[in-house]
C-alpha cells in the first residue's frame, strides 16, 4: 500500500499489531469500518505468507465481501460458534476501555461477534482515544415500525437524564435514508459528553423498538493505538 495518509498509517499500524496476535487455528471476528479494512487485507496477507488457518465470521455484509474478495473463507458466527478473538475499530474508546462504535452503522451485529469472543482488541488511530465519551455521536438502532414513537422514548429518557440533545433523525447517506444489514434504522444521539454510560445504556435497551445501542461497556479487552510513524500503544 502507498500514499498512504498520516490517518490511514496509523490505522494500519493498529491493524498489524492486531493481526500479530493471531495465532494458527483461531476462530476470529472480523470487524467493520476503515480500520477493519486494513486489519483485512493485513490479515490475507499473513493467510497466504504463513497458510494459517482459520475460521472466521465477519461482522458486516462490506467485511464479508471484502474477505471473500481476499481469498479468506467466512462463514456464519453460529456455524463456528465461539471465537477466540475479534479485532475491530471504534469511534471513541475511553482510559477504561469503554468505546463508542457504529459509526458505519454496523454495531449490532458487532456487539453480537463481540460478545461471542474470548477477547475483544480494538485496533484505531490517535483521535479515537478520550477521556469521556460523548463528542462522537451514539448511534441507535431501531427498527423502523414506529420510529417516530421510539424518538419520543428516547427524547423522554434523555431528558429524565438531564442529558441535552439536539433533534434525532434517521442517519442518512448518500441522501437517502440509511438501512442497516438488519434493515433497520440508526438514529446518530449527539449529546457531547455521556456522563453514566450505564443508565443511558439501561435506558435505551427498555425502549421497545431499540434494537441496539453503539456503547461497548465492559467488553474490550485491549486497545491497540497505532501511530502515523508505525508504533502503537497499548492501552
Ligand atoms: C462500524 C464501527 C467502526 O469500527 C467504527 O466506526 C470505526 O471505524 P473506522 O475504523 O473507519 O474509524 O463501529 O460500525
Amino acid at each position: 500500500m502507498t500514499d498512504l495518509s498520516p490517518s490511514d498509517l496509523a490505522k494500519d499500524a493498529a491493524a498489524r499489531a492486531g493481526v500479530a496476535l493471531v495465532q494458527d487455528g483461531m476462530r476470529l471476528g472480523l470487524g467493520t469500518g476503515s480500520t477493519a479494512v486494513f486489519m483485512v487485507h493485513r490479515l490475507a496477507e499473513r493467510i497466504r505468507a504463513e497458510g494459517l488457518r482459520l475460521r472466521c465470521a465477519a461482522t458486516s455484509r462490506a467485511t464479508c465481501d471484502l474477505a471473500g474478495q481476499l481469498g479468506i473463507h467466512i462463514e456464519e458466527l453460529d456455524e463456528i460458534g465461539w471465537l477466540d478473538l475479534t479485532l475491530d475499530g471504534a469511534d471513541e474508546i475511553d482510559p477504561d476501555l469503554n468505546l463508542i462504535k457504529g459509526g458505519g452503522g454496523a454495531h449490532l451485529r458487532e456487539k453480537i461477534v463481540a460478545a461471542a469472543s474470548d477477547r475483544m482488541v480494538v485496533i484505531a488511530d490517535p483521535t479515537k482515544v478520550v477521556e469521556t465519551l460523548g463528542a462522537f455521536h451514539l448511534p441507535v438502532e431501531v427498527i423502523p415500525f414506529g420510529v417516530e414513537t421510539t424518538i419520543v422514548h428516547i427524547r423522554r429518557l434523555l431528558d429524565s437524564l438531564d442529558l441535552t440533545h439536539r433533534p434525532i433523525l434517521p442517519r442518512q447517506r448518500d441522501g437517502r435514508i440509511f438501512h442497516t444489514d438488519e434493515d433497520n434504522l440508526i438514529l446518530d444521539l449527539s449529546l457531547d459528553v455521556i456522563t453514566d454510560c450505564s443508565a443511558i445504556s439501561s435506558g435505551l435497551h427498555a425502549i421497545p423498538g431499540v434494537v441496539e445501542h453503539g456503547l461497548f461497556l465492559g467488553m474490550c479487552d485491549l486497545a491497540l493505538v497505532g501511530a502515523p510513524d508505525g508504533s502503537v500503544i497499548e492501552m
